[in-house]
């Protein structure tokens, strides 16, 4: 059996202010770095040990990274970034706020735009200042891999080949794995593992911050999963999510 651990990152600046984010780079709360703390300390309490980590190249998911495997002791861990586990692109939504947007557009366009499976929000143009097309950071990608907008089946797409050429290969040659991503990126990750429809999809919410631990068996099919701590408290914090979106 393989343990995998997937974890979101703490509560960012927009996170607070209720912003649509995707690919912009905005930094943790203190908020955000105690729940990244708190991810660590639970996962030691609990015996949990890691070989490599995985993350984004957002600063967000990087930092909850950091501040895990320092409470873990495990700050000299080999960490593999990956722009494929970015948050899923939010298009010309980014910057704004998602209650106004939700005033706005209306409830259910909102809850459309950020959980249904196809259809994606309004893009950006690839002129836009917000475009991330610019950014050094993806100056080896193609301009059409870097997204102007993405739907979850998108962001599906770009998660899956990342999972199958370097993660599955990892966890199945007996590496235990910690991931800090994002809410869609895990979202993607987990609508693949557990086999979840298209439709079921749009009602999973996961919260900032709480060890989420898969268990595998042999061929990474899933066992079971729960997050690490308490139970309640991390439903109520994946509801909270959900109505973010209400204006
Ligand atoms: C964002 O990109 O705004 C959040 O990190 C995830 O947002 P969502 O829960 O509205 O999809």
């Amino acid at each position: 059996m393989h343990k995998l651990v997937l974890i979101r990152h703490g509560e960012s600046t927009w996170n607070l202010e209720n912003r649509f984010t995707g690919w912009t780079d905005v930094d943790l709360t203190p908020t955000g770095v105690e729940q990244a703390k708190q991810a660590g300390r639970l996962l030691k309490a609990e015996g949990y040990d890691f070989d490599v980590a995985y993350t984004s190249v957002l600063k967000r998911a990087t930092r909850t990274l950091w501040h895990t495997l320092d409470e873990l002791d495990r700050t000299w861990l080999p960490v593999v970034h990956s722009w494929r586990l970015n948050e899923r692109h939010y298009g010309g939504l980014q910057g704004l706020n998602k209650a106004e947007t939700a005033k706005k557009y209306g409830d259910e366009q909102v809850l459309v735009w950020r959980r249904s499976y196809d259809t994606p929000p309004p893009p950006l143009e690839a002129n836009d200042p917000r475009s991330e097309r610019g950014d050094v950071r993806y100056a080896k990608l193609a301009a059409e891999q870097v997204p102007l907008t993405e739907c979850l089946k998108d962001t599906v797409a770009r998660v899956l080949p990342f999972w199958n050429e370097s993660m599955a290969p990892a966890i199945r040659s007996g590496r235990r794995l910690v991931v800090a991503a994002h809410g869609n990126s895990i979202r993607a990750l987990i609508k693949y593992l557990d086999g979840i429809s298209d439709s079921d999809i749009v009602g999973l919410n996961i919260p900032n911050g709480i060890p989420l631990v898969y268990e595998l068996d042999d061929d990474l099919k899933p066992l079971r999963h729960y997050y690490l701590g308490d139970a309640e408290a991390a439903a109520k914090a994946a509801a909270a999510v959900a109505t973010q979106g209400k204006a």
